[in-house]
């Protein structure tokens, strides 16, 4: 039973923001990804059912900082305010920013960033990076409003995650990634900081995940190659 943070009874519920594909997307109306498969595993492990709830990115860190929510697992990535306001598992996923501009763009590398339309979803690492290290961005509630703003010509650029860059990308044929990061991050899962047998389990989990391959399993899953 969880203990602590508000929450106590058999179900498990991990908030997302579920546009944010391969760690979560819908199918069919239903939210599947790399994120809820590793949170069913945690489920199952710990004899709970898995409730998936889908809210705006930047409610999902105080949703678990309320108890509202066992987990937040939406690919977020660890920084060092955020570890002041929720508890981190291991991290299970190395991930990068990268910029995503139109194929005939003249920007080639970070330093031709200076003074452009850059698209971020808000509250995201993206956001923080762009806004501390370039300029001010414009501020969508998701990556894909953003991908879809700079396909339309109102945005010179996007920063986002890699993998869902990847995704997006596949879908608009006069995009491209840069070849250069912007950063290297580490994705983690929060839970409520009272709530230490949780967060235990949760690193028990991903620990067998890494050993056994069944972390690499859930990724090749969704994860085209
Ligand atoms: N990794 C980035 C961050 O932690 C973006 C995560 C966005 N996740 C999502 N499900 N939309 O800020």
């Amino acid at each position: 039973a969880l203990s602590g943070c508000g929450r106590n009874d058999d179900r498990l519920v991990m908030v997302t923001e579920a546009t944010f594909p391969p760690y979560e997307f819908r199918e069919g109306g239903k939210i599947v990804g790399i994120d809820v498969d590793l949170m069913k595993a945690v489920a199952k492990k710990t004899g709970r059912e898995l409730v998936v709830e889908d809210m705006s990115f930047d409610s999902v860190i105080a949703a678990v900082q309320a108890g509202k929510a066992d987990v937040a697992a939406s690919g977020i990535t660890v920084t060092d305010e955020r570890k002041r306001q929720v508890g981190f598992s291991r991290p299970y996923v190395t991930a990068q920013q990268v910029v995503i501009v139109p194929k005939d763009s003249e920007i080639r590398g970070s330093a031709d960033l200076k003074g452009k339309r850059i698209g971020v979803q808000h509250g995201t690492t993206g956001d923080l990076y762009v806004t501390k290290n370039i300029r001010e961005p414009e501020r969508f509630p998701n990556g894909s409003l953003a991908v879809a703003a700079l396909d339309a010509g109102k945005l010179d650029a996007v920063v986002l995650d890699g993998e869902p860059s990847k995704v997006h990308v596949a879908l608009h044929e006069n995009l491209v990634i840069l070849d250069e990061p912007l950063t290297t991050e580490e994705y983690a899962i929060a839970v409520n900081r009272k709530n230490t047998a949780l967060l235990e389990e949760i690193n028990a989990v991903i620990d067998e995940l890494r050993e056994n391959g069944g972390l690499e399993k859930i990724k090749a899953k969704y994860v085209k190659q």
